[in-house]
């Protein structure tokens, strides 16, 4: 993550370079971003709209708002101690104590990586000070998003420390603004709340330290002059970074909104030594016509350019976690592994209790940390069950925690200084374990070694979930001793230098992310991870607002969702046609099914490979919102509009409420569609009218179709197929 800085730069008064006609252009197919040099040499923000269609108009544009708003300027990266007196994106403390810092413009450089994908690097400058700033956009033009990032390095004598070291900051100006945020819980991850925002300032952020989030995500959405719509126009942002990070909504006094994107500077003060680069995680945001298209550019971007494997195919599986939780053994797991080629799943996953000898991890009080097979349990190793799955025509995955440590095992007893813990205070616990101190060489090296030998012992591993439960506790690093003002960031850093390792020495390994359920569902993740996990409630009503809310911004193909058996009052058609609409496996002992549930979730897998592609490649339209009534749809169209599948559920309707029909989007209107229901129970009587018949896109979209009932926990799924 850290360069070397090789750029000289001069202490003395440096001859800028800059003229007050510099206009920097960062334009997708749709969005003009156009900063401008003001007199006085900073870099403003004069533009950030729909795309501008005549070139000439750029002239037009004010540098900044001087004219109008007196002294305010709309500084791309304000420094704090400069004119701006409000949130600031930079604050810094130099060798000679001063706090203050003014950024200049001096050079910038666009350069076109391919037809799609542009990068504009602007080099800003302290005139006083040895410190530069560098910013960086980079544009994907058919997808509508903008990535921001900024480096910063300097050449003081001695470290100096940054207390503020913004991603990016953005301004509007609207008459009012209206913030969604996706907040929650522990197995309530994601539920949407919208506010208006007024004079002050709004701050959505996290210190959980291993993971972004849990009760807050980090990404939102912003309407301007109304709550975010399918009509006008919407910013949708996010910031790729897997631990404390930060959005600042500030209204100012004259009405503008300021958006300051980074990581979070809480207990943060970082100390940056002469001539190393502070990387700030990249604040990635599409300003679009429409929730829908702001979701649709989101989720097409990931896939192209993010997401881990993000055009290739997803293995449907069948995790033994809540099927056995802890007790399970080899004879077990030889019983299961059969379940999962009757299922027709293309994997069988084993989840935690396979490890540890001396601390058996039997239960979540020992052993993490040992990450050899538990001999008795798994007399014949890991390589057993390979071969067994194998047997059975599939593949296998396995789970780890890397990151942690409980204080009864073998690796604490050998290393107590890899574990996090306070000197000179009383030890802390989340779910009675200890998260190892990343930022240290030997455990980074430790954790590359455990996927690196059991990749090693098993080459034919197909998968891995790697899991994280517990938040940074007992905030102190060993090895980093007097700058712990550091640890929140380098030690995500480590992850990723981690994470780097692993991906480069086995690209096509899938892998999952987890943190008791969707502690890191963040965009960074995602370039090493296949897929996330959102929550551990897999109750499919909960479920059902928990995909909604994720799948806002994250594309489907990285949202994993589970066949389970809680909330066994909803059918296993329910529960499957849940877990669906994201990408599909179960987490159930088949024991516990009747035989017709057993043939319907048989059947059900042969369902979902015919829709999958559809499903996790294609364009997601959020139709009918559990917000705004009791029951919820959503469509998926193919690129070409010649399939298209629909998923509709009935949440809890109440008595005599009036249930309207579908109006589907996305397909081609001159184009006529052939409509049929599948996956339903063997024993159901069919009552969606129009099964068979054939309708025209226009009517589709125009008309829809009766898909919803008055029935509690009921469904539907129906595939359009072009003629
Ligand atoms: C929390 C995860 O969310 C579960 O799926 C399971 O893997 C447990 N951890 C294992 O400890």
């Amino acid at each position: 993550m850290k360069k070397i800085f090789v750029l000289l730069i001069s202490t003395a008064s440096i001859a800028l370079a800059y003229s007050q006609s510099t206009t920097i252009r960062i334009s997708t197919d749709e969005t003009d971003l156009i900063l401008k040099v003001a007199p006085g040499g900073q870099l403003c923000q004069s533009y950030l709209g729909e795309k501008l269609n005549t070139a000439t108009d750029l002239d037009r544009l004010p540098a900044n708002y001087i004219e109008k708003y007196g002294k305010r300027k709309w500084e791309v990266y304000p420094a704090s101690g400069g004119q701006d007196s409000f949130e600031p994106a930079f604050a810094i403390r130099h060798n000679d104590g001063n706090l203050t810092s003014v950024f200049r413009y001096v050079s910038h450089e666009v350069k076109k990586v391919d037809d799609n994908v542009t990068l504009t690097t602007i080099l800003l400058r302290d005139d006083v000070y040895p410190v530069e700033v560098q910013l960086f956009y980079q544009t994907f033009a058919k997808e509508n998003i903008i990535k921001a990032r900024t480096e910063i390095r300097h050449r003081e004598k001695k470290p100096v420390t940054i207390s503020r070291y913004a991603s990016s900051m953005l301004y509007f100006e609207a008459g009012k603004y209206f913030l969604t945020q996706f907040n929650g819980n522990w197995s309530g991850e994601a539920q949407i709340h919208t506010q208006e925002l007024l004079f002050g300032k709004k701050v959505i952020d996290s210190k959980l330290g291993t993971r972004a989030a849990i009760q807050a995500q980090p990404f939102f959405r912003l309407g301007f002059d109304r709550p975010a719509s399918e009509q006008a126009q919407v910013l949708m942002g996010t910031i790729g970074w897997t631990g404390n990070f930060q959005f600042t909504f500030e209204v100012d006094n004259l009405g503008a909104l300021r958006i300051v994107s980074g990581i979070n500077p809480y207990a943060s003060n970082y100390e940056l030594k002469p001539d190393e680069v502070f990387v700030t995680p990249e604040f990635i945001f599409t300003l679009s016509r429409g929730t829908g298209a702001a979701t649709r550019n989101f989720h097409a971007w990931a896939r192209n350019y993010q997401l881990k494997d993000g055009t290739g195919d997803r293995l449907t599986l069948l995790n033994n976690w809540e099927a056995t939780f802890f007790d399970f053994d080899e004879k077990k797991l030889e019983e299961l592994i059969p379940d999962a080629r009757y299922l027709g799943v293309d994997m069988f996953l084993l989840d935690a209790g396979w490890c540890g000898n001396k601390y058996p991890h039997v239960n979540e009080s020992q052993g993490l940390g040992d990450w050899e097979t538990m001999h008795n349990r798994l007399p014949r190793g890991i390589p057993h069950l390979v071969k067994t799955a194998r047997d059975n025509g599939l593949q296998f995955g396995l789970w780890i925690e890397p990151e942690m440590v409980h204080p009864r095992s073998e690796l604490f007893e050998k290393h107590p200084g890899w574990a996090m813990t306070i000197p000179n205070r009383e030890t802390y616990y989340e779910r009675n374990q200890l998260v190892l101190d990343m930022v240290n060489p030997e455990v980074q090296q430790f954790v590359f070694g455990i996927i690196d030998r059991l990749m090693q012992e098993n080459p034919e591993l197909a998968y891995l979930k790697w899991d994280c439960n517990s938040p940074m506790t007992n905030i102190y690093s060993n090895y980093l001793k007097d700058r712990q003002n550091n640890l929140y960031i380098d030690y995500v850093r480590a992850l990723y230098q981690v994470l780097d390792r692993i991906k480069e020495k086995y690209p096509r390994l899938q892998m999952m992310l987890c943190a008791s359920g969707g502690g890191r569902c963040d965009f960074e993740a995602l370039k090493y991870f296949t897929e996330l996990w959102t929550s551990d409630n897999t109750n499919p009503v909960d479920r059902l607002y928990i995909q909604w809310g994720f799948s806002q911004i994250m594309p489907v193909k990285a949202l994993a969702a589970h066949v389970t058996a809680q909330n066994t009052q909803a059918s296993i058609k329910f529960r499957a046609d849940v877990a669906m609409m994201c990408k599909f496996g179960f987490d159930i002992d088949l024991n516990h099914l009747t035989e017709n549930e057993r043939i319907f979730c048989r059947q059900a897998v042969l369902n979902y490979n015919q829709i999958k592609k559809t499903v996790l490649d294609g364009d997601m339209y959020h139709l009918v919102s559990p917000y705004e009534g009791n029951h919820l749809s959503v469509m998926y169209v193919d690129e070409a509009k010649e399939k298209a599948v629909l998923f509709a559920y009935d949440i809890f309707p109440v008595r005599n409420e009036t249930i309207l029909p579908v109006k589907l989007q996305g397909l081609d209107p001159g184009s006529q569609y052939k409509v049929e229901e599948i996956n339903r129970l063997p024993d159901e009587k069919p009552d969606f009218e129009s099964h068979g018949k054939i309708f025209s896109g226009d009517y589709l979209m125009k008309l829809g179709f009766p898909v919803f009932t008055a029935r509690h926990m009921n469904s539907k799924i129906i595939v359009i197929h072009k003629q």
